[in-house]
């Protein structure tokens, strides 16, 4: 199969300076979307119709492979846009029209299509309450035999509520010779990939359809509403989907995932969570409201408290983090550890059984096992030029508002004492301190001026 897809289009009322087809739907382009589900046919050709926008279509995708990419420098309509492509595809394979701007098209339809289409012309229609602005199907004898667009219907033509998606499959030797026989002479002087089905009607080719399983497969996005609607049923399937597998969502439409979410059974997630890039989940996970969670991986048994932003953490079994905590990239946490709090932990390795409770930094670090983080205490990993570690070994005991300035080691067993500003080694089962010992002098508060 060759599948072309056409995304030439400038989306006028999307009013954006971003090509339509760029536009994010659950965090990935529109096209990314169709590019996506081409890919799940396995097909021998992809092209990408592109124009309005320039090169910044094929820019976004530049790290996919195999695509090519056909350029219409005008948009002079669907028949002209698809002549663009026609260079690009095997003639032993059948083609398939898609949009750049209908995203949520699945495969299993593709696969109907394909079982009607018999080395012919297949068209994926939908039967609508109103059908205003699409291409009629018009049927004699309940055969297909045109398609006529709006702006060139008659009145008994408009009245048909059954009306034309875009896309069809058709064999490309017969698409390439129709094709080269399409004019302009309609109502809006375009070359209409739809002339093609009364070509084939006349010269015997029968017209097949089929309608997709639900309606939003086929609805494309022209204006920033239908963007947002096509999002919340994106985000529904997704919600179902994980409530099918053992997730408890508290509600399903409250739940944003923007890549891919992977959750053992008993999860259970709150209202108002967003999910990016790889997410997977233990089992027996609970996630608390508000959170956003990026490529994360999250063991079992793991309690993540309300309003904690984590992004590109490992985090181990049991351990329980928040509220209101922050996990940046490359930290890894072992097993029952505890991050409280208003604790940013930052390229760190944190052993099991350690704790941080409250307003904390900890970057650049590597922590051993039930180690005591006392609240304040920061790790100083920046000199204002480079990046230094801290080490801290098993069974430390840090007191609060403590300084680590990195380069640094705490020995195992080590105690600081609260208010410590460590710039040196301290040593195994010691108590280290570094502040001026306390002092009281007799005084006298300053009194306010009588006028
Ligand atoms: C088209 C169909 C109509 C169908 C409707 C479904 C034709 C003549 N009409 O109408 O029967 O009901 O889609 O939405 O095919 N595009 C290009 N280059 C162009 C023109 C369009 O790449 O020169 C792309 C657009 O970016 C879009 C798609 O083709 O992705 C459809 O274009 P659009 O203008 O929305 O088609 P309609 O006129 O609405
Ligand atoms: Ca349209």
């Amino acid at each position: 199969m060759n599948i072309v897809i056409l995304a030439a289009g400038q989306g006028k009322r999307m009013h954006s300076d971003l090509p339509k087809v760029l536009h994010p739907l659950a965090g990935k382009p529109l096209l990314g979307h169709v590019l996506d589900t081409a890919a799940l046919m396995n097909p021998e050709v992809i092209c990408v119709v592109y124009g309005y926008g320039g090169d910044a279509v094929p820019k976004a995708f530049a790290n996919r492979q195999g695509i090519h990419w056909a350029r219409q420098e005008t948009q002079l309509g669907t028949g002209h846009a698809v002549i663009q492509a026609l260079p690009f595809l095997k003639e032993d394979a059948d083609t398939l029209v898609l949009y750049g701007d209908v995203p949520l098209i699945k495969a299993k339809t593709i696969d109907a299509l394909k079982k009607v289409a018999n080395s012919g012309l297949a068209i994926l229609t939908v039967t609508l309450k109103d059908s205003s602005g699409y291409g009629r199907i018009v049927r004699k004898n309940s055969q297909i035999i045109k398609i006529v667009e709006q702006k060139d219907a008659s009145s008994e033509e408009l009245v048909i509520a059954e009306v034309n998606t875009g896309i069809m499959l058709v064999a490309t030797t017969k698409l390439k010779q129709w094709l080269v026989n399409l004019g302009s002479e309609n109502a809006q002087k375009e070359y209409y990939l739809t002339d093609i089905i009364s070509m084939a009607v006349e010269e015997g080719v029968r017209v097949g359809s089929v309608e997709p399983e639900s309606i939003t497969e086929t609805l494309g996005v022209n204006s920033r509403t239908q963007l947002s609607q096509l999002e919340r049923v994106f985000q529904k399937e997704a919600a179902e989907f994980l409530m099918e597998q053992g997730t408890t969502l508290f509600d399903p439409d409250r739940l944003d995932i923007r890549g891919c979410l992977q959750a053992g059974k008993d999860c259970s997630i709150d209202v108002n969570c967003v999910f990016e890039g790889n997410v997977v989940l233990g089992e027996h996970v609970s996630i608390g409201p508000n959170c956003v969670i990026k490529n994360v991986h999250i063991s079992d048994g793991t309690r993540i408290e309300a309003f904690c932003h984590i992004d590109g953490a490992q985090i181990g079994k049991r351990c329980s983090i928040g509220p209101y905590s922050r996990l940046r990239p490359a930290t890894t946490l072992a097993e029952d550890v505890h991050i409280g709090n208003f604790v940013e932990v930052k390229a760190s390795h944190i052993q099991a059984g350690t704790k941080a409770g409250h307003l904390s930094y900890l970057g650049d670090s590597t922590i051993g096992r039930n180690v005591n983080v006392g609240a304040g205490t920061i790790t100083c990993n920046f000199d204002g030029a480079n990046k230094h570690r801290t080490i801290i070994e098993d069974d430390v005991f840090i007191g609060s508002d403590t300084q680590l300035i990195a380069p640094v080691t705490v020995r195992r067993g080590a105690t600081l004492a609260a208010g410590t500003t460590l710039s040196k080694e301290a040593p195994e089962d010691m108590l280290t301190l570094s502040r001026v010992s306390q002092k009281s002098v007799r005084w006298q508060r300053p009194m306010k001026k009588k006028p």
